[in-house]
């Protein structure tokens, strides 16, 4: 589907399954959960803008590159909060802005409880993590949220989506691309994803 990126990358389908495994423990969840995210947004970053540099090698010039586009990077918590800190470290100048949302139970709607954005968007792209979509409330939401702050380039990294959290963000925002590992089957009458892994964030903090 057009705006849609499924990763086929060995690592990304190996450490997919791991993390789906419900023997792997929340030490080796977090670890994988954190390495999932350096390899999505390695892929999801493969457009940045770079400027020419030359630098100075021991021998004599060499003609390189700088990323031009500053990066802002939009962990939707709490579950989003395990993918920040990989990608943050291979882009150490990001800026982190968090998003509280949780689902209520009953109408599986969004609840926002937090928001720290600053005054004024400073970054040219923004990714948004969070390891599952689901029915898309939370990502359309907060993807609502970015624009209306002033956010132009948007883009959604997450670990496992449903196909209707797939259709929700098309329909609601297509022009924000989506990176996947995996696309799964459907969504059960509790709007989790099936077979997906249980919940992201009750498997990482251990409170499940
Ligand atoms: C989960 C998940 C997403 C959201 C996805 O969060 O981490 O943020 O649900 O569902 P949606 O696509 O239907 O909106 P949850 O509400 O369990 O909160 P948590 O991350 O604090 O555990």
């Amino acid at each position: 589907m057009e705006g849609v990126y499924v990763s086929e990358h060995p690592l990304v389908r190996h450490k997919l399954t791991l993390l789906r495994n419900s023997e792997t423990n929340s030490t080796q969840f977090r670890e994988l959960v954190r390495e999932l995210a350096i390899l999505l947004c390695y892929e999801a970053t493969r457009d940045l803008v770079l400027a020419a540099k030359t630098v100075q090698t021991p021998l004599g010039p060499a003609e390189g590159a700088e990323l031009r586009e500053a990066i802002g990077l939009v962990p939707i918590l709490r579950a989003g909060l395990g993918m920040v800190n990989g990608v943050w470290e291979m882009m150490p100048s990001s800026e982190v802005w968090h998003i509280g949302l949780y689902r209520d139970e009953k109408t599986m709607r969004p609840v926002q409880y937090y928001n720290k954005l600053p005054i004024e968007p400073r970054v040219q792209v923004c990714l948004i993590l969070d390891p599952m979509l689901a029915t898309g409330g939370s990502a359309v939401a907060t993807t609502t949220l970015l624009k209306k702050w002033g956010a132009r380039r948007i883009k959604f990294v997450g670990l496992i989506a449903a196909p209707e959290g797939i259709k929700a963000m098309r329909d609601a925002h297509p022009d924000v691309p989506i990176h996947v590992a995996a696309v799964d089957d459907h969504l059960n009458d509790n709007a989790f994803i099936v077979p997906g892994l249980g919940d992201a964030g009750d498997r990482q903090f251990g409170t499940g």
